[in-house]
């Protein structure tokens, strides 16, 4: 049996976290039965789900790299950051350009907890507890002002954030109020669940088998059509290859090409630039 250890004070472990099964699938340490009881359930169905997530953060890790060397930014506001993980925003930034700077945003308590002890000694970036369903919140946090300079380019990041906001809550509407207080000449990268819809029916038939049980377990989760996820960026400028699978984005030189198993074409990504 495996025994959790104990929880940061106000972490309520009876129900699961986005968060904590993400952490879990990642091969983490901070997540509780009651997370791996959800992520153990939809591996039954996409026994790729570790893949997926590490897919995800090579996406992130090439995409930040690609920010910082060649877009010459040096600032992001990464919301729905999650749990603290190899490879951070803040430490891939840093490494290419010292003076970089995250504000890292969750709506989770864990995060918080876990991040606050992880930068206790950095400066370089700061973890800040706000929902992305109140994009003026996060705009107007005392910490967004003091760690970024909102008149230069921002790099803003969603990776597999807006999958967790459903149709009710109007994901477009919350991109665009972010978009809308970036400069030009910034950035956005999203990472996304994708419905492959009738170009591949298999496919679609597992994704929105999982979303039903993401959505019975931990009350969200949605895979959304290539038209939905670039409504996201409407009036920017994708750049090249588009909204692809992970993978297929800029992969490292001499990179093999991972097995195209049932996640490969159910979580994409694109980035954006605001002229
Ligand atoms: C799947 S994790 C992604 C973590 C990281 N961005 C990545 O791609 O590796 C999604 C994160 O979004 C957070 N989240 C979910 N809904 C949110 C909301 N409404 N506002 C802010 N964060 C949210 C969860 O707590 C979780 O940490």
């Amino acid at each position: 049996m495996t025994r959790d250890k104990a929880a940061p004070p106000g972490i309520d472990t009876s129900i699961p976290s986005v968060a904590r099964v993400y952490d879990f699938f990642l091969g983490g340490k901070d997540n509780f039965e009651v997370d791996r009881k959800v992520a153990e359930h939809a591996l039954r169905i996409t026994p790729d789900g570790p893949a997926a997530g590490r897919a995800n953060r090579a996406f992130l890790r090439r995409v930040i790299r690609f920010l910082v060397t060649e877009a010459g930014i040096d600032q992001f506001l990464d919301i729905g950051s999650g749990l603290p993980t190899q490879g951070n925003v803040h430490e891939v930034a840093t490494e290419h350009d010292p003076k970089a700077r995250v504000v890292y945003v969750d709506n989770d308590p864990i995060v918080l907890a876990h991040g606050r002890a992880l930068l206790a000694e950095e400066g370089t970036a700061t973890v800040i507890q706000a929902d992305i369903r109140s994009p003026q919140e996060i705009l107007n946090h005392p910490d967004v002002g003091r760690f970024l300079d909102l008149d230069r380019p921002i790099g803003l990041l969603l990776f597999a954030i807006l999958h967790h906001l459903g149709d009710d809550e109007d994901p477009r509407a919350v991109a665009a109020a972010l978009i809308d207080a970036l400069p030009s000449g910034s950035y956005v990268a999203i990472s996304h669940f994708r419905d492959p819809g009738e170009r591949d029916p298999e496919g679609s038939r597992k994704a929105r088998e999982v979303e039903r049980i993401f959505n019975e377990s931990l009350g969200t989760g949605r895979w959304r059509t290539d038209e939905e996820i670039l409504s996201f960026v409407d009036g920017l400028t994708p750049l090249e290859p588009g909204l692809v699978p992970l993978p297929e984005w800029r992969p490292e030189p001499g990179a093999t090409a991972p097995d195209q198993t049932d996640t490969y074409h159910t979580f994409v990504g694109v980035v954006a630039h605001k002229p």
